[in-house]
Order: C-alpha cells, then sequence, then structure tokens
C-alpha cells in the first residue's frame, strides 16, 4: 500500500507515532522518524527534535531530505504539560514544521495531522481560533494571557486541538495545484504513556466517558486511518477530520439532538 512512499513522522519514538511509524513500514513505505527521544525503532533514519523551538525545526527543515511523499505530524503533549508549551508543540510548532516541509515535499504528498476528540469543540471557539491564526512561537505567552487559558484546566490542550481540526479544513486545497492534501485524525482516549494525564485533567468527565465505553483505544485502532490518509486510496478525502473515537462522537450528536 505504501510502496515506494517515504513518510515523515513526527511523534515517532512513542504511542501513535511510533505504531503509526511501524504500520507504515509493514506497509512497504519508509520511515523518517522525528522526535526530541532518540529512536531506532520503526524508523529507517531519525532526527532529533524539540518541535517547542523555532530554531530547532529550522535546523530540521535544513537537514531533511526532499521528496517525502507524506507528513503525519503526531508529536504532541498532554493538558498536564505546561500551558505554553502545548500550544508550541501542538499547534504553533507543528504549523512552523508544515510550512518549512510542504515545499519540499512530492507533488500528491499526504499530510496527516493528529488532532483529537478534544477538538470537536471548536466551533465554540471560532473566535479565540481566528484571533490565534497567525500566532508565532513569541505571540504565545501573550495569547494564553489574554485568553486567560491557563486558568481553565486543559483548555490549552483543547484549544490547541479545535485550532487545528479548524486549520486543517482551511488547507483543504492551498495545494491543490500539486495534488498535496491535508487531513487530519481525532482519537477519542487512546492506552499509551500520556492516558493518565489525560484522566487527570478531566476528572469527572473521563469518568462520566469511561462509563458508556467498553474500552479505550490503543495506537493500533489509530495508525490505520492515518497509513490509510496516507496511501494514494485518498486522494479525494481533504480537509477532513475522521474521528477514531469508538463511538464517541456519534453518541455526544445523538443525545444532543434527542436521536
Ligand atoms: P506519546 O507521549 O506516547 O507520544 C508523543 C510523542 O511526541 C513522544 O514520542 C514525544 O517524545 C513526542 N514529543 C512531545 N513533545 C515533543 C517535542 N517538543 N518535540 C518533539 N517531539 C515531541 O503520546 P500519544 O498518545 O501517542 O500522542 C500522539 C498524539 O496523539 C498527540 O498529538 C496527542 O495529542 C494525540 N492524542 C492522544 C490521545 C491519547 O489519549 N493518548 C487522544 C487524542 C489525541
Amino acid at each position: 500500500m505504501l510502496e515506494g512512499k517515504t513518510i515523515i513522522v513526527t511523534g515517532c519514538s512513542s504511542g501513535i507515532g511510533a505504531e503509526t511509524a511501524r504500520l507504515i513500514k509493514q506497509y512497504g513505505g519508509t520511515v523518517i522518524g522525528v522526535d526530541r527521544n532518540e529512536t531506532s525503532e520503526n524508523v529507517d533514519t531519525f532526527f532529533q527534535a524539540d518541535l517547542s523551538s523555532k530554531e530547532s525545526i529550522d535546523k530540521l527543515a535544513d537537514q531533511l531530505p526532499k521528496g517525502a511523499n507524506g507528513l503525519a505530524s503526531i508529536a504532541g503533549v498532554p493538558p498536564t504539560a505546561p500551558a505554553d508549551t502545548v500550544i508550541r508543540v501542538n499547534l504553533v510548532g507543528l504549523k512552523y514544521l508544515n510550512s518549512k516541509l510542504v515545499d519540499g515535499l512530492a507533488d500528491g504528498a499526504s499530510i496527516v495531522n493528529l488532532a483529537s476528540l478534544a477538538g470537536a469543540g471548536w466551533q465554540n471557539a471560532v473566535d479565540q481560533i481566528k484571533d490565534a491564526e497567525g500566532l508565532d512561537f513569541d505571540g504565545v505567552e501573550d495569547f494564553v494571557e489574554r485568553h486567560k487559558i491557563a486558568e481553565s484546566q486543559g483548555r490549552s490542550y483543547f484549544f490547541a486541538k479545535e485550532a487545528l481540526v479548524v486549520w486543517t479544513m482551511q488547507n483543504r486545497w492551498t495545494w491543490r495545484d500539486r495534488g498535496i492534501r491535508m487531513n487530519a485524525v481525532s482519537p477519542g482516549a487512546v492506552e499509551t504513556p500520556i492516558l493518565q494525564d489525560f484522566l487527570d485533567t478531566l476528572g469527572k468527565k473521563a469518568e462520566e466517558s469511561r462509563k458508556v465505553m467498553d474500552r479505550w483505544g490503543t495506537p493500533e485502532d489509530v495508525a490505520p486511518v492515518v497509513v490509510f490518509l496516507l496511501s494514494d486510496m485518498t486522494p479525494w478525502i481533504r480537509g477532513v477530520n475522521i474521528p477514531v473515537d469508538g463511538g464517541q462522537v456519534a453518541n455526544v450528536l445523538c443525545n444532543m439532538n434527542g436521536l
């Protein structure tokens, strides 16, 4: 399915990123892994970088080979990290890396952003999202302060993922003349090293959602959807956010609408 394709995978050293890298190789692709933590597993080449830092991303972009057929932006930090860091890694750094790499991607490349169920409520945050459109590394502290983001538990994470879902939709046709598409995948709670961070942040909400769920997700539930979007089977899927959440979005929508 991915024979002859080279895919850049950020967050390749753990959890969903590691499983995605493993699956890309299983399907015949070549993996260029990026993470702050070094690994030699599931990757053909590895580049260490801190995706919360502009300087580190600049250095990384200079080193990465041109011509990749895909970029899976999976690296992320949980809501227990400081608000500035969450927005830097999960939104500003991701967008900045994308801007540095997209010209060098092969025509027809697929870009997949790892968003989250936490981004599903973006319609309620449109003004905040618009205010973050041109947000760069230097502006993050001020943005967090202005929107009182650190004052509400987990808001940094929810905001970053909401903005990521919206940015993915906004880029539905940005590189259409080159056949480059961008989509997002939004998992519910997944058993990785950061699951407990989510449960701690969500508190009662997490308990309630556990009650209606048969189980948490696993990286093996999520990675195949990322790989599907990276493959040549999906050229007309553009600007879409695919929930991989055991039915949680459907459950909320049905309940909300009395269905
Ligand atoms: P994980 O902690 O297992 O993997 C995240 C990877 O990103 C790690 O290898 C980490 O070193 C890397 N990373 C973090 N900050 C970095 C930085 N500044 N520079 C470079 N690399 C960095 O977590 P998991 O669960 O696999 O998360 C992957 C993505 O999935 C994240 O974007 C997360 O927000 C998202 N997600 C996770 C869910 C879950 O319940 N585990 C649910 C929904 C979305």
